[in-house]
């Protein structure tokens, strides 16, 4: 079946970024692949270290819808159609890490972010804009928010409850994918950005950080 977002047809594709924010947001994506944490034991807890790595993986959920918002704007505006088939894969790609966190914050008794449908739109905005400056910008911003993700998914390894095996699992896999997902960006013709321009991005990122970690 043809997807619609490739016809050229604005109305359409304006419908599937819309069924793709519904779903995001609704937690009805389902995992493609068994998530890493399958099989590792669950060690016992106090009620402050789960708290803690609930705080961890809300940022980590949050970072995931992000990434879907992101995708799927910047694929919505891509030039090339292979392009925007490259960017629709990574995003389909992302929805493992998605249905992971979430269903390790319902294990750790926690929620995900109140502020989910804000950043979606707010990502989508950017990542639609983003598409507009061209292929090669396009899949240098996917190059370039990957690298941060890896920093924060290691950031997060190096916070998170020694016990906390479960999440860990999870953010190994991840951080695996992340660092791929740039590096096929950047071989798929992505500019890198400077390092002052990443740096921008660090405190922007920042912000979403330290807004999801309690809400
Ligand atoms: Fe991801
Ligand atoms: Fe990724």
């Amino acid at each position: 079946m043809n997807d619609p977002r490739f016809s050229g047809d604005l109305s359409d594709s304006i419908v599937a970024a819309v069924d793709n924010g519904l779903k995001t947001l609704s937690g009805s994506f389902q995992s493609s692949r068994e998530s890493p944490c399958e099989g590792v034991e669950a060690e016992e807890m106090s009620d402050s270290e789960k708290a803690h790595a609930a705080g961890l993986m809300r940022v980590n959920h949050i970072g995931e819808i992000c990434a879907q918002a992101l995708y799927e704007g910047q694929s919505m505006t891509a030039a090339s159609s292979a392009v925007k088939e490259k960017l629709r894969k990574a995003g389909e790609e992302e929805r493992d890490h998605l249905a992971w966190c979430s269903s390790r914050l319902k294990e750790l008794e926690s929620r995900e972010s109140l502020l989910a449908p804000v950043f979606y739109a707010s990502s989508f905005c950017v990542g639609a804009i983003t598409g507009l400056l061209g292929d090669k910008y396009s899949l240098g911003f996917v190059e370039a928010t990957e690298d941060r993700v890896v920093e924060h998914i290691d950031e997060h390894l190096d916070s998170l409850p020694e016990k906390d095996l479960r999440s860990r699992a999870i953010l190994r896999q991840m951080r695996e994918d992340e660092k791929r997902h740039g590096e096929e960006a950047l071989a798929f013709g992505g500019v890198e950005f400077s390092e002052r321009t990443k740096r921008v991005m660090k405190i922007l990122a920042g912000v979403m950080t330290k807004s999801t970690y309690r809400f």
